[in-house]
This record gives structure tokens, C-alpha cells and sequence, in this order.
């Protein structure tokens, strides 16, 4: 029988600043009863590690509660957004880098399961300059050349683009067009045939150039539910994760359950990035911290 995988992206976890937790303990119990073979995490477990590393640790204590073993690669708010910053915001530093390491382990990995080799890459060093980031490019050729006839999907953190491999506008929405060639080779090989990323809290599962991406959902919130101010990228803005049956051809479906809260945190946004970094970051809590979590760092 093919494994069946969650997907599961974008939680946001805090000690200091718990605004969406009450949904991360929602997807425990929802998923003690899928009871899945394997948890993927697309990225941004933590709300903004690279102003509070704490949230790091917090968010990787959390992942013990999981009911099934778990494979995990940064985002933005764990390791610091792409190199160059866009939008005002912490980029990757290899500082920020290390703690991930610390706590996480390795940000590019290989893992095995059924007829499947699933690859997970830190998009976020891609175009840094750091060694980190060739020692990846080595490890991904590697990776592929050794799967022994495996399918080969990847896992990383943000889209690889809005609707086509050789879109040139730069956004810290997806992976910059300077560095998709790394992948763009393997696909052109036919080496890859799945995709699956985080990032834009959307749902989305669309072919391209014949290679099938999709989107998880975030389980903490969506931005502009309604529609009023992101471009539209033909997702779907609901809070939930995707259930996928790793079968010859994979079987996507989409889980929204009915007790998450759909968080719509499109008004920090809208202001700017760097709202979300006040308000995620430095700000009090609410200006009204409970008794004993003040000395939280
Ligand atoms: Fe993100």
C-alpha cells in the first residue's frame, strides 16, 4: 500500500507570542487520527525566529507531539527570508543558519519511503553565497543520481514560481529566477516529478512544463481572504494541510477541518512586511502578558 504523507506548512509556532496555536493543537489531534506514515514540514514552523531564536526551540519541542516520524525544512521565518531583501525584513544569515542547524538538524536532506525519494531543500540559501549553498547544489545532484529508481519529489519552503519555470520577475514570494537553475536541469531531465512547498498560505495543485507543484496550506492563517489587495495566484486562502497518498501517481487531498480558525492576518500585511516583524518580533504580547511569561525571551 503507497504511504500516506501529511503535508503540513506554515504553523508559526511561539512561546512568547502564541497567536496561532490554538490551531497547531487542532492538527495533533487531527492527525493522531489520520494516523499518516511520515509528516512533512514545508517551512516557518517558528513565527520569527530570526529576531527570537526561542521560537525555535519552542517550535522543535512541539514537533515531538507529532504521531509520526517528521522531516522538516526552513522557511523564511525560521532562517531569515532570501538574499536580497526585498521587503524590509531579516534575509538568511549563517547565524540564523546555525540555529536551525542546532536545533533542527540538517536543512537539505534525503529520505526514503515506499517507491518514492523525497529531497528536502533550504530555498532560502539559494543565491547567499554561502558555502552551505553549493554543498546543497553537490548534495541534490548526488541525491537524484543515487535514487535507484526512485520518483523524486522535493520539499522546500517557497513556491517555485506563480505559474511558469521561466517567469523573470523577482519576488519573495517564490524562488528567485537567478536560482532555479539548480533545479530547473533535473526537471529537464525528467528527474523530478513533484514539487511541494509552503509559503503563501494558499492551496494550489497545478501541473507545469509537466511537473506537478503544490502548495500546501498554512495551518496559522491566510492573507486577504477576500480577495482584496494580493494578486491573485489562483490558490485557494483557507487555513489546513494536504493528506497525500504517494502512490505511482500521488493523491492529493486537501484538509481543512472545521474547528481551525481561518486567521486572516492580511491587515499586518498590507501595511508592509515590516509590521508583521513589529508585531511577531519586538512588540509586547498584546501589551498584556499573562503572569510568568514576561521573562520569556
Ligand atoms: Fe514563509
Amino acid at each position: 500500500m503507497a504511504p500516506r504523507i501529511a503535508l503540513v506548512s506554515d504553523i508559526h509556532l511561539s512561546r512568547a507570542k502564541p497567536y496561532f496555536h490554538a490551531n497547531w493543537e487542532i492538527l495533533l489531534q487531527e492527525l493522531a487520527q489520520e494516523a499518516p506514515d511520515l509528516v512533512l514540514l514545508a517551512g516557518d514552523i517558528a513565527l520569527d525566529a530570526p529576531h527570537r531564536e526561542d521560537d525555535l526551540v519552542f517550535a522543535r519541542a512541539q514537533l515531538d507531539r507529532l504521531p509520526a516520524p517528521w522531516r522538516a525544512v526552513p522557511g523564511n521565518h525560521d532562517v531569515g527570508n532570501s538574499i536580497p531583501d526585498q521587503r524590509g525584513e531579516a534575509t538568511v544569515t549563517e547565524p540564523h543558519r546555525a540555529a536551525w542547524l542546532r536545533h533542527f538538524g540538517q536543512d537539505y536532506w534525503a529520505h526514503d519511503i515506499g517507491d518514492w525519494r523525497i529531497i528536502g531543500l533550504d530555498c532560502l540559501i539559494c543565491g547567499s553565497g554561502f558555502a552551505a549553498e553549493a554543498e546543497q547544489a553537490a548534495f541534490l545532484e548526488q541525491a537524484v543520481t543515487e535514487a535507484a529508481g526512485r520518483q523524486i519529489a522535493l520539499l522546500y519552503h517557497k513556491p517555485f514560481c506563480a505559474f511558469d519555470v521561466l517567469e523573470t520577475e523577482m519576488s519573495q514570494s517564490y524562488w528567485y529566477p537567478s536560482v532555479r537553475e539548480m533545479v530547473l536541469r533535473l526537471m529537464r531531465d525528467g528527474a523530478v516529478r513533484l514539487c511541494l512547498s509552503g509559503h503563501l498560505h494558499e492551496s494550489r495543485d497545478r501541473l507545469i512544463a509537466g511537473i506537478r507543484h503544490v502548495w500546501a496550506p498554512g495551518v496559522a492563517f491566510v492573507q486577504d481572504i477576500a480577495g482584496e489587495w494580493l494578486p491573485d495566484r489562483h490558490g485557494r486562502r483557507r487555513v489546513g494541510y494536504m493528506m497525500i497518498e504517494l502512490a505511482e501517481e500521488p493523491l492529493m487531498t486537501l484538509r481543512e477541518p472545521s474547528r481551525m480558525l481561518n486567521i486572516d492576518i492580511g491587515n499586518w500585511l498590507r501595511k508592509g512586511i515590516g509590521h508583521y516583524g513589529t508585531l511577531a518580533g519586538g512588540a509586547p504580547y498584546l501589551g498584556m502578558m499573562p503572569e510568568g511569561w514576561s521573562a520569556i525571551p
